[in-house]
């Protein structure tokens, strides 16, 4: 009991610790970069697309659907180009990277922001839903990683910063397809990172956790599996679903990531990670101090029985 009570408090004064040193040095500043970033129709895509514009860069923010994209009345930032990109469509991150090179002949930051999800216990999802999630979330990362890297070798500088997700190193309830998406991201980039050092280009894992945008209501699916087994879980879920919706509408401020996104381009040299408040380092740090994962495993168990409420059928 004596030795648990350290542990935690090891933790917690580390994560305290690793926090306040990543405020500590980062100030951003005035040097103008060419960045690009997915996902920029609303939420941390907007925010950070318009507060790093606002910051002097020239932001290339991408939006799926151009003729649908509305932004905001007042007039967008003169340094903010929208343009059109889906993740999914191959062709599509060829011809953006390629727009951007004719206007800009370079390209130095990109950051991969889109995302998606499908809400519900394994059973529940359909295979052709999860391949929707990783088609977005982990092959459109990467799609665009093999377009950016090549020039950010010839650049012989270059900064990727990938959107994961507390649950890309700790899961929550009902998110396990998408905390699958988001930890394959981070072995991804984790992997790339150590090469593309040889380089000076850096990758980068950027990990909110709850944070307070549509992300539930307009890019979160329910699980549609056809089975039977469904119903074993109804319950379960939609009282998840209803939990998660409280959580994320409690959640960060989309622009205090933006800030922190800020903050990591003006680094010298990035770290690998970085969480956008204290309690996600604390989370990150309890996981990655718990190499059996039973830790995590009993805290997931008390939150399941806290949201189960009815009889366990088979
Ligand atoms: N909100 C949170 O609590 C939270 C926490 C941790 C991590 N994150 C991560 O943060 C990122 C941004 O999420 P958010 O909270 O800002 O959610 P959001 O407001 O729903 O934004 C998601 C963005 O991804 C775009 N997108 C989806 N599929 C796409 C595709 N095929 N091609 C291009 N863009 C596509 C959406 O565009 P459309 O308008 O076309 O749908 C939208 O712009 C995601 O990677 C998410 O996983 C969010």
């Amino acid at each position: 009991m004596k030795i648990k009570y350290f542990v935690c408090l090891f933790v917690l004064i580390l994560a305290r610790t690793i926090y306040a040193t990543e405020q500590i040095n980062s100030i951003p500043t005035k040097q103008s970069k060419v960045i690009l970033i997915t996902g920029a129709s609303r939420g941390i895509g907007w925010e950070s697309a318009n507060y790093l514009a606002l910051q002097g860069h020239k932001v290339y923010a991408s939006v799926r659907y151009l003729a649908a994209f509305m932004p905001t009345k007042n007039a967008l930032p003169p340094s903010l180009h929208v343009i059109e990109l889906d993740v999914t469509d191959s062709l599509s991150v060829t011809r953006a990277v390629e727009l951007i090179l004719q206007n800009e002949g370079r390209l130095d930051v990109l950051i991969n922001n889109a995302g998606c999800a499908v809400f519900g216990t394994l059973e529940t999802i359909s295979i052709e839903q999860a391949r929707q999630t990783f088609e977005v979330n982990f092959f459109g990362t990467m799609r665009l990683m093999q377009e950016a890297l090549p020039v950010m070798r010839k650049q012989g500088s270059g900064l990727i910063i990938n959107v994961s997700s507390t649950a890309g190193v700790r899961p929550t309830p009902c998110w396990d397809v998408y905390a699958a998406s988001k930890f394959a991201i981070e072995g991804m980039s984790e992997a790339v990172a150590a090469m593309m050092r040889q380089w000076n280009i850096n990758v980068v894992l950027l990990e909110p956790g709850a944070t307070a945008t549509d992300f539930i209501y307009k890019s979160t699916e329910i699980g549609q599996r056809d089975t039977d087994q469904h119903t074993v879980f109804d319950s379960f879920v939609s009282n998840a679903l209803k939990w998660m919706q409280d959580k994320l509408a409690d959640g960060q401020n989309p622009l205090e990531i933006a800030k922190i996104i800020a903050c990591i381009i003006a680094e010298e040299n990035p770290k690998l990670r970085y969480q956008t408040t204290f309690k996600g380092t604390q989370t990150v740090a309890f996981r990655h101090c718990d190499p059996t994962g039973e830790k995590t495993v009993a805290e997931q168990i008390l939150l399941i029985k806290d949201l189960w409420k009815g009889p366990l059928e088979p």
